[in-house]
């Protein structure tokens, strides 16, 4: 599949007409500037399908189906990627160039290069462990990792590594090996901008494996200067993300053992719990943690539990995680600190309490459900019934993936418990809620986690850039140098920013490899359906300009926040708060400049 050159697909998205495709199968009319039909993959009577032909996109608002062209015609002739592209190249007069020259795919060939490329990753991996253990030239990055409280012993099983600053170093080296130029091209291991110049420069290198303990890809953390904090091989031959999980290899033994799996958030928090002796531990790459992982895990495991960092991103990623679980039958549990000095993340911990206080720590966990309760009880500060109502409701996607009736019942007796209401109150506006959504397909499951997604103005923002950068691709580049990844609050957000940040390093800013590289189903249904929806079409730059704006504002206000209760906590403690007067002034100047833009 992956043998027909991006070149091709991307000759073929500018070319192809996607209501004429779509039309040969669905009946269309265009209605205000759109086109409108009868749903194919489910049931209805009135259209509520539309094409969108500039972004050559489908997408369904009652079933919330969507995708590519290529995608629709794969579902609708149940065709595989390669079959699909062929038929539509040929329809749309582009000659498909495939990686290798024969132009013949056959298994074997897939296989062998899937060989060729898992030797050169294990080579490479070997190569960057070196020169972390032994040269000059890893010493300061050896130096950082074992500052985190990591032995030289975990450094080595977990094969940690230094990708060199200098950048030309690691094509000369593969091609002394004897690697072809175009094999090494499209390795993965260089920029798509310069196929000598190595992907990961000055970076803290985190192999990742299959689960047999082959290397198929890496994250690097950075060391120095400014960049992404981590970031990842894109996909590739060998490397599925959504199936991927960072640390497998080494956790298998003991997940088979003990029939349980931690999943926590980060690379290092994965470390600090082998460390620990915890070796059940895994990581998702990036941010959401996905069904197809938690099908994964499911296999082996049954019980997933959850340590995510307590911080607000943390907590809505747990909650979100359980979801997932549940999407997939699986009841997670939630390791949730009791006190305030747990408050960190397992590296942390590790660090300053050491592997025993680390070890009782992951012990107490509660079980999904309490923890979404007891989450939605904190958030509730004042007893106003509105915020009673929708402290209930938040619990009702929950209630939605739950298999049974009978354990449903349980909990909706929970609910009103807790909430201080009757059974029957609950049960009625479950119902309401339920019947809102879409009834026409059968339980469509990141549907529903889908409506747990709010937006907010981030994730407007992030919204913007992903639908409109197709057609404009600076405009990422003004988000970019605007506001950094730290800026942003909402995992969502985050995760959308990876995704453009990876677009934009591998070359393909579209939207279809944009949706594509979304790891979260909930989230593509939520971006797929705000492209469909002209709200973000119109005006994109003044859109996005003015987000930003208000993104910068929420920024700063959250910065003055945060310094008035530090300089109230200062004073109480009798210290000076010279340089937070400072501080403050400078952002209340530059939240000042804002708002004076704005006028
Ligand atoms: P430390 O901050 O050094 O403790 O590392 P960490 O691994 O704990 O990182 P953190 O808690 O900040 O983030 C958790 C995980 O999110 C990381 O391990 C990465 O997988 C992912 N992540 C964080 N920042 C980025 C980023 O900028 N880009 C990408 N692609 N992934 C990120
Ligand atoms: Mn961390």
């Amino acid at each position: 599949m992956g043998l027909i050159a991006a070149e091709t697909i991307n000759e073929l998205n500018s070319r192809l007409d996607a209501v004429a495709v779509v039309g040969d199968y669905v009946k269309l009319e265009k209605k205000s500037g759109r086109w409108w039909g009868r749903c194919p993959f489910h049931n209805e009577k009135t259209p509520s399908f539309t094409v969108d032909p500039e972004r050559k996109t489908y997408y369904c608002f009652g079933c919330h189906e969507g995708g590519g062209v290529v995608n629709f015609v794969m579902e609708m002739d149940k065709l595989s990627f390669p079959e699909a592209v062929e038929i539509l190249a040929k329809r749309f007069g582009v000659s498909v160039i495939r990686e290798n020259t024969d132009g013949i795919i056959n298994t074997s060939e897939i296989e062998k290069k899937k060989e060729n490329l898992s030797v050169l990753y294990n080579r490479v991996a070997g190569s960057f462990s070196y020169i972390l253990m032994e040269t000059q030239e890893g010493a300061a990055a050896l130096r950082y990792v074992r500052s985190r409280g990591f032995t030289d012993e975990l450094i080595q099983r977990f094969r940690l590594g230094y990708a060199p600053q200098e950048t030309f170093w690691l094509h000369k080296f593969l091609l002394g090996k004897g690697y072809s130029e175009s094999f090494l091209a499209e390795s993965g291991l260089f920029t798509k901008a310069n196929p000598r110049k190595a992907f990961f420069s000055d970076r803290l290198i985190f192999p990742i494996s299959g689960r047999q303990g082959q290397i198929t890809a890496f994250g690097g953390r950075i060391l120095n200067g400014d960049g992404p904090k981590y970031i990842n091989s894109a996909e590739s031959l060998i490397y599925k993300k959504r199936e991927t999980l960072f640390a497998i290899d080494l956790a298998m033994a003991e997940i088979r053992n003990t029939k349980e799996v931690i999943v926590a958030e980060g690379y290092m928090d994965v470390m600090a719990l082998h460390e620990a002796g915890i070796r059940n531990a895994v990581a998702p790459l990036g941010t959401a943690f996905t069904a197809e992982q938690a099908r994964l895990l499911g296999r082996w495991a049954g019980r997933i539990k959850l340590l995510f960092d307590s911080d607000a991103a943390g907590r809505a990623a747990a909650a979100k995680a359980i979801l997932t679980c549940r999407s997939v039958s699986i009841p997670a549990f939630v390791v949730a600190p009791e006190s305030s000095a747990d408050l960190k993340d397992p590296a942390d911990i590790l660090k300053e309490k050491g592997a025993g206080y680390l070890q009782q720590f992951v012990k107490k966990c509660i079980l999904d459900f309490e923890y979404l309760l007891s989450e939605n009880k904190r958030s509730l500060n004042n007893s106003d019934s509105n915020g009673k109502a929708r402290a209930v409701s938040s619990l009702f996607p929950f209630l939605d993936l739950v298999d049974s009736e009978v354990e449903r019942e349980t909990y909706i007796r929970r609910i009103a418990e807790a909430f201080e209401t009757g059974i029957q109150p609950v049960l009625n506006d479950y119902k309401v809620w339920h019947d809102g959504g879409s009834t026409t397909t059968p339980k469509n499951t990141e549907a529903i986690v889908q409506r747990s997604i709010r937006m907010n103005d981030e994730l407007y923002l992030l919204n913007a850039v992903a639908v409109n950068c197709g057609a404009n691709s600076s405009l990422f580049a003004k988000l970019r140098s605007a506001i950094p990844i730290e800026g942003f609050t909402d995992h969502n957000a985050k995760e959308l920013y990876i995704t453009l940040e990876e677009c934009s390093r591998a070359g393909s800013m579209n939207f279809e490899a944009i949706l594509n590289g979304i790891e979260d189903g909930a989230l593509r249904q939520f971006v797929a359906e705000n492209a469909a929806t002209k709200a973000f079409s119109e005006k994109p730059e003044f859109i996005v300009a003015d987000s930003i704006r208000r993104v910068q504002e929420e920024r700063l206000t959250r910065k003055q926040n945060e310094l008035v209760l530090r300089m109230r906590a200062a004073k109480s403690d009798g210290l000076s708060v010279d340089d937070l007067i400072h501080e403050k002034m400078f952002i209340d100047a530059e939240l000042q400049n804002l708002k004076g833009v704005n006028k």
